[in-house]
């Protein structure tokens, strides 16, 4: 009878829906990093997902691949013993171009579960080259200028039958912005982004199924300047790649009979000039809404390299927050000015209805000035600004090929309502991965700010800022933010796309110029810029793919770099001399503290640190990140020389910049940073080198004089050698320089450039400098999602957050932080609160993951885990829920 009891009850948990949540389960299929990607361009697309299951300690002991083309096998994995659970390389039938492919994913784990099998999709887009029937095509039309009227390319075709599937591959030497029978193509913006267009091209792929008919359509393409023609950097650098915009379009249309054709761009298409009298990168656009096309006149084929092309594999630029007017102001000189409470990157959509010809006008700033005036000074000489001539009936305007950085907007030419007002925030559409939440106010504020910062200066290409005439990829600025930046989204493809610009505009010698895309070839500062390396700045091209492995654990980022990392690594040892980086032009800690900045706000001497002290510690970090990337690609000749010239680059340093006694020849906390935190100081000596450092951090009263290049390792540096209470003064400093002064002050929203661009008496710093939207001091936030939070990857095999150490470390009077990061491998967080003496962490940690919980700071032998002392305080976890406490 007992017998038979059990066995109904084994049965029925079987049947019921518990037996279903005890398994393990496969949650999500990423093809190139993508969910069902409509436009998959390589011909081994690899293949990841997330697993989940109720259990503890969960790995995936063998996983099983399905492709199919319709009802045919393509690729069969079998049943593979392995954990591996990211990037599985696709190893079938020879991929076609514009096909659907489905996928199916079946996974076992260590505790004997199989899950269901799930499934996904992808399609291919055009795979090579002569896939392309569609030829380039301009306007045609003489007065076509950068400064002239905006085109429009129009074609109209017939479709014979009924149309199963339409799918447009389209991208341009310019900016474009399709519609199919009066409807927008896609939600994309800006397209096809920014590259160093006459090396390295994306196109786009859009299913317009839906829109095209059996029957007479029209597709008409209006054909922005953009970035690839309009004034770019400085010295009226105009018409940068080309002074003709062009077209490629190629419409792929499969009938309901499964016969297929295509409409391409030819001569057979038609131009004319649009509602858009001008649009410019940085000064804006104006449009005559009463103006519709009517004169049309043949387009002209030309010739641009096919061989340039690429299907996109960053996410495109798309509309984020739109965000109502907060307050609606007027100053003393009778200006009319809408403040949106946050500095935001993108533009205003305007509903109005006016009478036929008349103009309203929209002017965007960052800032208003002490006497509550619109700040224009810092936008240099961008214009920033955004012109409608209205047709009299109601309409919703915005513009097509410009975007903004403001967090205010003067009104001109009409009364305003507020609520007829939006700022639309644009941006690379990465998904966001971190969540960072303290019990302090200020500092979720600050966490606030990066991430808005990032928002938006990550538009398809990272920028040192958004509002003034700049808006370049600056690479120093990307290089110390861009380890926060992957705790805020997931950056992967992002960066795997800029970087391919970093090879492409590379110089034959090895050198990276300072910004990517390279536009600064023909300004004054061209021939710094092309034929040399600035430490900190050309270096991204190493450090940022090595970070890039490291939170995504996906090798192919080093590979595809590799020779570029290592082709500047050679370039910096040929500007070296006896293995000093002591020639050539150098940004140093750019921007660091001086005391003529705020009049001696903190008083002391400026933290200037000698150039080249800075150049030889990055040309350290470069042969440390070149010696580990060798490692992991098993390159093992180059990584043991490297070994052998990392050795010798300290032993120069240590000649050249310190005395015997551990003292660096710049007394400032950035030199002491830097050469603590790449172990440039002898063992013996470091000790000494942190009193240093905290005691110069003691004379400036607790506050930082680091500039960009000193900042990112400043609070880690402290952390590591055991000077957390120092690190938390600095995090929490609220007065100026610091962090948090913006933000007290000022009420900050974005990260700022200098850590003065607005002064304690409310005036602002050298116009010609001082943006309000710069994301690289934000690089703390790698140190709050780390340190405070808690939440770190290990490298190598670990690498991706396969295997992670949690170790939150107290401080700053914090009562609770909660972090969490969406890793390849699923969600991890860590959520700690003391309370009454109790300290209490709760950890979550994906299946096929483990992780290292460490709370050693809190006192011998405390904590526990479901009642049980953990002898050390630290203990390793494999995936599930746990609670610890520390008494
Ligand atoms: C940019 C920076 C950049 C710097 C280097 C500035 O104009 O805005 O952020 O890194 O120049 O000189």
């Amino acid at each position: 009878m007992k017998i038979l009891l059990q066995k109904c009850l084994v049965l029925a948990f079987f049947l019921s829906p518990l037996w279903l949540l005890a398994q393990i389960s496969v949650q999500s299929i990423q093809i190139e990093n993508q969910q069902a990607p409509q436009g998959v361009g390589v011909l081994q697309p690899r293949f990841s997902w997330q697993l989940s299951s109720p259990n503890r300690n969960v790995t995936q002991k063998s996983y099983s691949i399905h492709v199919l083309a319709g009802k045919k096998t393509v690729w069969k994995s079998g049943k593979v013993d392995s954990d591996q659970s990211l990037f599985i390389p696709y190893a079938g039938d020879e991929l076609k171009s514009n096909q659907a492919y489905q996928v199916a994913v079946q996974v076992w784990d260590n505790q004997g579960k199989t899950s269901k099998v799930l499934w996904s999709e992808f399609k291919t887009s055009l795979l090579r080259t002569a896939d392309w029937k569609a030829k380039w095509i301009s306007s045609g039309i003489a007065s076509d200028s950068v400064d002239g009227r905006v085109p429009i390319l129009a074609k109209s075709f017939f479709a014979k039958k009924e149309v199963k599937s339409a799918r447009l591959f389209i991208t341009a030497r310019g900016l474009y912005d399709a519609s199919i029978n009066g409807k927008r193509v896609g939600d994309a913006y800006l397209s096809p982004g920014w590259t160093s267009y006459n090396k390295h091209l994306q196109f786009q792929v859009y299913d317009i199924s839906a829109e095209v008919k059996k029957g007479l359509n029209q597709l008409d393409v209006l054909m922005g300047s953009g970035w690839f023609r309009t004034r770019i950097a400085w010295e009226n650098n105009k018409n940068f790649y080309g002074t003709q915009t062009a077209l490629l379009s190629q419409l792929e249309i499969t009938y309901a009979d499964g016969s297929t054709e295509s409409v391409i761009s030819d001569n057979s298409w038609k131009a004319s000039l649009s509602h858009i009298l001008t649009s410019e990168i940085y000064d804006g656009e104006k449009q005559d809404t009463r103006i519709r096309p009517t004169t049309w006149s043949a387009v002209v084929e030309t010739t641009a390299s096919m061989d340039v092309l690429h299907a996109q594999i960053n996410e495109p630029m798309r509309k984020q927050e739109q965000l109502k007017v907060a307050k609606v102001l007027r100053t003393k000189s009778g200006k009319t000015i809408l403040d949106f409470g946050q500095n935001v990157v993108g533009w205003v959509k305007v509903s109005v209805k006016g009478n036929a010809g008349q103009a309203v006008k929209l002017y965007h700033v960052e800032m208003l000035d002490k006497t509550g005036e619109p700040y224009f000074a810092n936008l240099r000489s961008a214009k920033a600004q955004a012109e409608y001539i209205l047709n009299g009936e109601q309409q919703v305007l915005e513009p097509h090929f410009t975007f903004f950085g403001f967090r205010y907007v003067q009104v001109e030419g009409i009364d305003v309502q507020a609520s007829d007002y939006q700022a639309i925030a644009l941006n690379s559409d990465m998904k966001p991965t971190g969540t960072f939440e303290t019990s302090n106010p200020l500092l979720n504020q600050l966490q606030s700010n990066i991430r808005w910062g990032q928002k938006g200066n990550f538009l398809d290409v990272p920028t040192d800022c958004p509002q003034r005439d700049e808006r370049l990829g600056w690479t120093g600025d990307a290089e110390v933010f861009s380890r926060t930046a992957a705790f805020n989204f997931n950056v992967n493809q992002f960066f795997a796309k800029w970087l391919k610009d970093v090879a492409a505009d590379q110089a034959p010698n090895g050198a990276v110029p300072f910004v990517i895309p390279d536009v600064l070839t023909r300004t004054t500062i061209g021939k710094e810029n092309n034929q040399a390396g600035a430490a900190g700045w050309s270096d991204a091209s190493i450090i940022i793919p090595y970070n890039i492995y490291t939170t995504y654990g996906d090798k192919q980022v080093l590979e595809n770099q590799y020779a570029s990392m290592k082709a500047y690594l050679n370039y910096v040892r040929g500007a070296a001399k006896n293995d000093l980086w002591n020639t050539g032009f150098q940004f140093a800690d750019w921007l660091s503290y001086r005391v003529d900045d705020s009049k001696g706000m903190i008083g002391q001497k400026s933290a200037v640190t000698d150039n080249y002290l800075v150049a030889q510690r990055f040309y350290a970090y470069n042969t440390q990140l070149m010696i580990k990337t060798a490692r992991i690609l098993g390159k093992m000749d180059d990584y043991k020389e490297w070994e052998r010239l990392l050795e010798r680059i300290k032993m120069q340093f240590q000649k050249e910049f310190m005395t015997a006694n551990g003292r660096l020849i710049s007394e400032t906390q950035t030199a002491y940073i830097l050469a603590l935190q790449f172990d440039m100081i002898p063992a013996s000596l470091r000790e000494a080198s942190l009193g240093r450092l905290v005691a110069n951090i003691e004379s400036y009263q607790y506050h930082l004089t680091t500039g960009f290049l000193g900042t990112p390792f400043l609070n880690p540096v402290l952390t590591r050698f055991g000077r957390n209470d120092v690190a938390y003064k600095l995090l929490l400093q609220d007065t100026y320089p610091s962090w948090l002064y913006p933000i007290k002050v000022h009420g900050a929203t974005t990260i700022w450039e200098r850590w003065d661009s607005m002064k304690p008496d409310s005036t602002f710093q050298d116009p010609g400098m001082t943006s309000f939207n710069h994301y690289a001091y934000g690089a703390i936030g790698d140190w709050m999602y780390r340190t405070v939070g808690g939440i770190d990857t290990e490298e190598f095999d670990g690498a991706g957050y396969k295997q992670m150490v949690i170790k939150p470390e107290l401080g700053g009077g914090l009562s609770f932080a909660k972090t969490s990061l969406e890793t390849p491998y699923g969600k991890v967080s860590s959520d700690w609160r003391l309370d009454s003496g109790v300290f209490t962490l709760t950890v979550e940690v994906p299946v096929n993951t483990s992780a290292t919980v460490e709370l050693h700071r809190l006192g011998a032998n405390q904590m526990t885990q479901d009642g049980e002392m953990i002898p050390g305080n630290r203990i390793r976890i494999g995936s599930g829920k746990y609670v610890f406490t520390v008494k």
